[in-house]
């Protein structure tokens, strides 16, 4: 328990409660190994005086911390240790789980999302939080999971590495096309959703290859990445690769026009109004459904009206296998958002994923791109 934890219980109603014993100050003369049981463990390792943090990290096949509040986060992230809990945090090599909790305001701070994403780099799971009323009167995202919930999740048998074998290839985050040397066109891609999908894929067993747009996000450890910018650059880095991957999934926000001409100095600003001519971008994930060694076909549909309806267009126009659609420009999912909802269609089939944290609901794509595969297959 963390001082501020002790604020809201003692230590004494959590050891009578849970049964076991309560630990709070970084030296603990107390060796901190247990048994399965919860019993303090006397052995060899005990002679370690003082350094209880260490054996309780070495005894513990995983590190729960919940609830989460934005300090802990905030620590765990930079590597503080100034604390049981972040010193432990620090010495883990187990699996470590973290269940958020925080007013609304604390979870949607830009620098408390950054540290999440930090968290989330470095391999730790992220549990919630959900939405809803809060304990301060304020309703939004930062209810820590239910008990349950996080219970669930903990005890889930690990994923069978369906995807062992195979090599996928994702495409993440957004164009830039120049204008002049100071300029460009974009759009409000983070790459977080492709981010995402490359480490539920990695998690599956295969082998990954990220085209990333200009982001800032950590990238997957153990994905190749290929960073591009523009448009173009995206075709040449996905197009050389595709027949090489047995999956494409085209996550990438890629500008649908860029400029015709790149000026070689700075726009002066000069009329009242001005006009820039736009030319097409060559389609990536068409041309990927169209190569002779096409890879299994998956692409996305961004829309702020009709969804069904241009996502069934783009499956069917584009020849994929399968499309993920999801709404954008509203207040919840789509772009740079830590959510996401999806409705996934395929020839004859769909699917909806409801909204959630954009890492899980990159697992519950990926499990059905590689069940329809199957079924493809068969
Ligand atoms: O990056 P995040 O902030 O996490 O946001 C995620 C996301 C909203 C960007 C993502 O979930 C998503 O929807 N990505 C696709 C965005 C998009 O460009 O959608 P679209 O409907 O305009 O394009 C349809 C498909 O064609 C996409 O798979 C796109 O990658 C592909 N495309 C588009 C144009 C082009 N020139 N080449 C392409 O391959």
């Amino acid at each position: 328990m963390t001082p501020s934890a002790m604020q809201f219980i003692s230590p004494l109603t959590f050891q009578a409660l849970s049964g076991n014993p309560v630990h709070t100050e970084l030296f603990d003369t107390d060796d901190g190994c247990m048994n399965a049981g919860g019993r303090a463990m006397h052995g060899a390792i005990a002679e370690e005086n003082a350094m209880g943090h260490i054996n309780l990290a070495r005894w513990a096949d995983a590190l729960v911390i919940a609830p989460a509040t934005a300090n802990t986060i905030a620590k765990c992230s930079h590597g503080l240790a100034d604390g049981l809990l972040s010193t432990l945090y620090l010495a883990a090599t187990c699996p470590v789980y973290v269940a958020p909790a925080m007013n609304q305001a604390m979870w949607n701070k830009a620098v408390t999302q950054q540290n999440m994403q930090k968290l989330k780099a470095h391999g730790v799971i992220v549990i919630g939080p959900e939405q809803g009323d809060q304990a301060c009167g304020e309703t939004g995202f930062g209810r820590m999971s239910e008990p349950a919930e996080i219970c669930s999740r903990l005890l889930a048998e690990p994923k069978e590495q369906f995807l062992k074998g195979l090599k996928v290839l994702i495409s993440a985050g957004p164009t830039r096309e120049p204008l002049d040397p100071v300029r460009y066109i974009t759009n409000r891609s983070s790459g977080k959703m492709g981010y995402a999908l490359a480490n539920a894929t990695l998690k599956a067993g295969a082998e990954v290859t990220l085209v990333s747009g200009p982001v800032m996000l950590t990238a997957p450890v153990h994905a190749d990445i290929v960073r591009v910018e523009t448009a173009a650059q995206m075709y040449e880095a996905v197009i050389s690769r595709a027949s090489k991957h047995d999956i494409y999934i085209g996550a990438a926000a890629v500008a649908d026009y860029s400029p015709v001409v790149m000026e070689q100095q700075k726009i002066k600003k000069q009329a009242e109004q001005t006009t820039l001519t736009l030319q097409k971008t060559r389609d990536i994930l068409a041309e990927v459904a169209q190569l002779d060694q096409r890879p299994f076909t998956v692409g996305f549909a961004a829309e702020t009206h009709d969804l069904e309806a241009y996502a069934q267009d783009k499956l069917a126009r584009k020849k994929l296998d399968m499309i993920a659609a999801n709404w954008v420009g509203h207040e919840q999912g789509g772009f740079d958002s830590e959510q996401n909802a999806l409705q996934v269609f395929w020839a004859n089939g769909q699917k909806t994923l409801a909204m959630t944290d954009k890492n899980h609901i990159a697992e519950q794509l990926i499990s059905l791109i590689a069940e329809r595969m199957e079924t493809k297959k068969a």
